[in-house]
């Protein structure tokens, strides 16, 4: 028997109500496998918890989540408790930071039923590869006078240790799927990082000969997005490149409460972490109608992390066979309950058995 160690993390707002929604739900997963079982340790790290004890996590917090597989986060924030930037520095950045974890991978994919805000989209299917760790998103840099004359540096930072990383994630994935790497670039205008970018694709493009490859500038990717998302597979990109166009994956799907994520630690010391793209969503927490499938399909995600990628499709495909049913909430034009939506996949993967 296969045994999963992981630490559910609720959070706040509709992470209370989405993550024990998507743990139900793993734990039928786990019935019709036979050979796996989940262990959950629930960790009430949240603002509710800051108010508490003055700090988002106690001082061994880290210690304690770094003995679990991973860890299953639901959304952290509630402004009206404590302000942004010390719930989310203090729990979810110091996680992604100190787990080392370097990837961020963010699906976005046409499910049936489901009406998408392009007016053609065919059948998109596309993997987000977010370099999570450097790039435009560093440190370096300073201010200097202040008035007419003042000046801002922010330097961006390429390593090739983590420009190749991300890559060699972005070519394993797309060699499990329909073996194409797209390669958000902008080498006609950023002189210096992104003409090493490109020749670091193109040194790890080498080592997969059965992927085939393609990059494009990212203003014209960003237009492809909208107007053509099926001719992508995976696409592989900086880390604001990659945020930004994450994004429009998640709008282009028709709701941020379907968008799932993960955040990968890739050298084994720590545990990823698997989390929602949607926030705590103050507006409708308390009236059951939170979209669970952001927090389900982000389950499907740690199945595939941990080798179980034959569950991860049956719990897809369950997924997929629930919003063609329409049974949907109400950010999709449904009027199903969270519940609802949870019976519904939770009995068709019972059907499945
Ligand atoms: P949000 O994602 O919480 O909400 C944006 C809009 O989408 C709201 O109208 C909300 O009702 C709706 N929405 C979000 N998830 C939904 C779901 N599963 N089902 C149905 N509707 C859904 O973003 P917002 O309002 O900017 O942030 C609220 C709080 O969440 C803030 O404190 C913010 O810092 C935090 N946040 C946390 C994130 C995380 O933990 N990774 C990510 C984004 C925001
Ligand atoms: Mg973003």
């Amino acid at each position: 028997m296969k045994k999963l160690k992981i630490a559910s993390i609720p959070g706040d707002g509709i992470g209370k109500e989405v993550v024990p929604a998507a743990i139900d739900v793993l734990h039928t997963v786990a019935e019709l496998h036979g050979g796996l079982t989940f262990e959950f340790t629930d960790f009430p790290y949240s603002c509710e918890y800051y108010l508490e004890h003055g700090v988002m996590m106690p001082e061994d917090g880290m210690k304690r989540l770094s003995d679990f597989d991973s860890i299953f986060l639901g959304a952290v924030g509630d402004a009206n408790l404590v302000p942004d930037h010390i719930s989310l520095w203090g729990l979810l950045i110091k996680i992604r930071r100190e787990f080392e974890q370097t990837i961020n991978v963010r699906p976005a994919k046409q499910l049936p039923g489901i009406q998408s805000p392009l007016v053609n989209p065919n059948d998109f299917d596309i993997m987000v590869v977010r370099e999570n760790s450097e790039g435009e998103y560093s440190s370096v840099g300073g201010r200097i006078y202040r008035g007419e004359d003042e000046i801002a540096i922010q330097n961006n930072v390429f390593s090739r240790k983590a420009t190749e990383r991300a890559m060699r994630f972005a070519f394993d994935l797309a060699s499990k799927r329909k073996g194409r790497v797209t390669s958000a670039t902008k080498s006609n205008g950023i002189v210096y990082s992104m003409p090493f970018w490109d020749e670091v694709f193109k040194d790890v493009a080498e080592s997969y000969p059965n992927v085939k490859t393609d990059q494009q500038h990212i203003d014209a990717l960003a237009a492809f997005f909208v107007t053509n998302p099926s001719r992508f597979d995976v696409v592989v990109a900086s880390n604001l490149f990659g945020d930004i166009l994450s994004d429009i994956g998640a709008g282009i799907m028709g709701s941020i409460g379907v968008a799932p994520a993960g955040n990968i630690n890739v050298n084994g010391k720590y545990p990823s972490m698997f989390e929602p793209v949607h926030g705590s969503a103050p507006d409708i927490i308390g009236k059951g109608i939170a979209n669970p499938v952001g927090q389900i399909w982000t389950a499907k995600m740690l199945l595939d992390h941990h080798g179980e990628e034959e569950m991860g499709q049956v719990l897809l495909d369950v997924i997929e066979e629930t919003t063609k049913n329409r049974i949907i909430t109400s950010d999709l034009g449904g009027s199903h309950s969270t519940q609802d939506v949870t019976n519904e996949i939770i009995n068709r993967l019972k059907a499945k058995a």
